[in-house]
């Protein structure tokens, strides 16, 4: 296994919907084990494979002990929405903003052997259902904000001169990610 070197917010591929997963495989369990090595070792609640240059839909996730990881996810929310509360982003690191989120979320995928799989939860797990599937469509939750907050994410991201960060991770990525899921980034 491998721990992945995460991509900073101005790198393009955050910005670009991923694709389904087609094949599984060895490749394909590889990938969601380093996923996972690399949301564990940055005590992360999420991790999404765009976040470490791989183009490809799935997502792993690790939120009050409730652990795994969806491929191809289809998300459904219920209308009842949660308080804003404080959320972060590895791909944005060092800032928080209190983002408005549905309160219940069911996601449903495929494991690695291409088999049905359901999550749902409630409160934090919603919150981070609806963020990791987000950054599949290429958004970040910085997008979500509205009014003065947006304006301070903005002006904040700005100021953390992320595009520094972003030139050094791009140069590190190709050493750690050997696999032919490279090629889609
Ligand atoms: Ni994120």
């Amino acid at each position: 296994m491998a721990i992945l070197s995460i991509r900073i917010i101005g790198d393009p591929i955050l910005r670009t919907a991923a694709e389904p997963v087609t094949e599984f495989g060895p490749e394909l369990a590889k990938l969601v084990a380093d996923m996972f090595e690399t949301m564990d070792a940055v005590d992360g609640a999420g991790l999404a494979a765009p976040q470490i240059g791989v183009g490809l839909r799935l997502f792993t996730y690790n939120v009050n002990g409730q652990r795994g990881y969806v491929i191809n996810p289809q998300i459904s929310n219920g209308d009842e929405t949660q308080q804003g509360a404080g959320e972060g982003c590895l791909s944005v690191p060092g800032l928080g903003f209190a983002v408005r989120r549905f309160m219940h979320t069911t996601v449903t995928g495929v494991d690695l052997e291409n088999q049905a799989i359901t999550v749902s939860g409630e409160d934090m797990l919603a919150r981070c259902l609806q963020h990791e599937t987000d950054h599949l469509d290429g958004h970040l939750y910085t997008d979500r904000l509205e009014g003065e907050d947006r304006k301070a994410a903005l002006r904040a991201i700005r100021a953390a001169q992320y595009q520094k960060i972003t030139a050094r991770t791009a140069s590190t990525r190709a050493q750690s990610v050997g696999s032919s899921f490279g090629g889609l980034a």
